[in-house]
């Protein structure tokens, strides 16, 4: 089996990122959004990143047009997947809508395509059971901003097979993307060494310990982060870290990985980082 066509399903941050490089990489993308005006913004987001990588002169002018003459866009999850042989989930971060997608792929996608998703948190098992191929059901776990973050975090269900496993790690391969394979277990590799990181992050600010920027200036220039653990949580999104948390406290049920209130907090006013325009820092 080799794969030409991939369906995207979310145009937001990470599917956006998804679909770039992935067109940009030779394959036919789908991207499926809900509306018109979801899709008209994730086009519009790629090809100002495109843009930028054209000015930085890392690609040329014609690689940027092939690349977006290889998208096409969906507001229909059946007709989108239709043709897909790999589709790549990047919808919003809740267990049943993922669950709603996913049923509805294992519908209409032909028998031999691979379905992915980009969950950061949600079992891949679980995700895989709610259809009819397991075997076929893998965790592509990509990284913000997605055309510059190597990492792809392959994840293996319980049933994934080692056919899916090694056609999904060539592909994240072709698309420039360093993999790493993982084991399912709550956080992966990436969210449960980083998020704790960022919930003490967050105890230092709400203990007093010292100021938001200090925090931030430590791990920056003391362990050479290039981001700050605080500017990075806007970056992400604070109701995604304190939902990653609680999937970590409730699925590994050790006290350590408790939420810290002072995020509870925020995420309960809004303050959601740089999305909603104040987090840590003022957007
Ligand atoms: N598309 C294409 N290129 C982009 C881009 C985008 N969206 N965003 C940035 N770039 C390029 C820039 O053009 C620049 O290219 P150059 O090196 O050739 O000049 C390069 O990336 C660096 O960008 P900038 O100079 O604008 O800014 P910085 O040097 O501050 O880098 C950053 C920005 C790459 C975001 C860097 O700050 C960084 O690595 N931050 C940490 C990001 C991180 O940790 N991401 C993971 C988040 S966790 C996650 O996604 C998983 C989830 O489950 C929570």
């Amino acid at each position: 089996m080799s794969v030409q066509n991939i369906t995207v399903i979310g145009g937001g941050t990470m599917g956006n990122g998804i679909a770039h490089v992935a067109a940009q990489s030779g394959y036919s993308v789908t991207l499926v959004d809900v509306n018109d005006a979801a899709l008209e913004r994730a086009i519009k987001t790629i090809t100002t990143n495109l843009e930028r990588q054209v000015k930085k002169e890392t690609i040329s002018a014609e690689v940027m047009a092939e690349t977006l003459s290889r998208i096409t866009t969906n507001t229909s999850l059946d007709a989108g997947a239709a043709n897909a042989d790999l589709v790549i989930e990047a919808a919003s971060e809740r267990l049943e809508i993922k669950q709603q997608i996913f049923a509805t792929l294992d519908r209409v996608c032909a028998p031999h395509a691979i379905l992915a998703s980009n969950t950061s948190s949600i079992s891949i098992t679980e995700l895989a059971g709610g259809t009819t191929r397991a075997d076929k059901f893998i965790g592509m776990h990509f990284f913000n901003p997605v055309p510059v973050m190597k990492l792809c975090e392959i994840i293996r269900g319980l049933a994934t097979s080692d056919e899916t496993y090694a056609l999904i790690k060539a592909l994240a391969e072709k698309m420039g993307k360093v993999p790493v394979e993982v084991q399912d277990y709550p956080g992966f590799i990436s969210n449960r060494i980083l998020m704790p990181m960022i919930n003490e992050a967050v105890y230092c600010v709400m203990e007093g310990i010292a100021s938001v920027e200090d925090i931030d200036t430590v791990m920056k220039l003391g362990m050479a982060h290039p981001m700050g653990p605080l500017t990075l949580a806007d970056f992400i999104g604070l109701d995604v870290c304190l939902s990653i948390m609680e999937v970590l406290h409730n699925g590994l049920g050790d006290s350590k990985y408790r939420p810290c209130p002072l995020l509870r907090k925020m995420v309960a006013a809004g303050h959601l980082g740089r999305k909603s325009g104040k987090g840590f820092y003022n957007y």
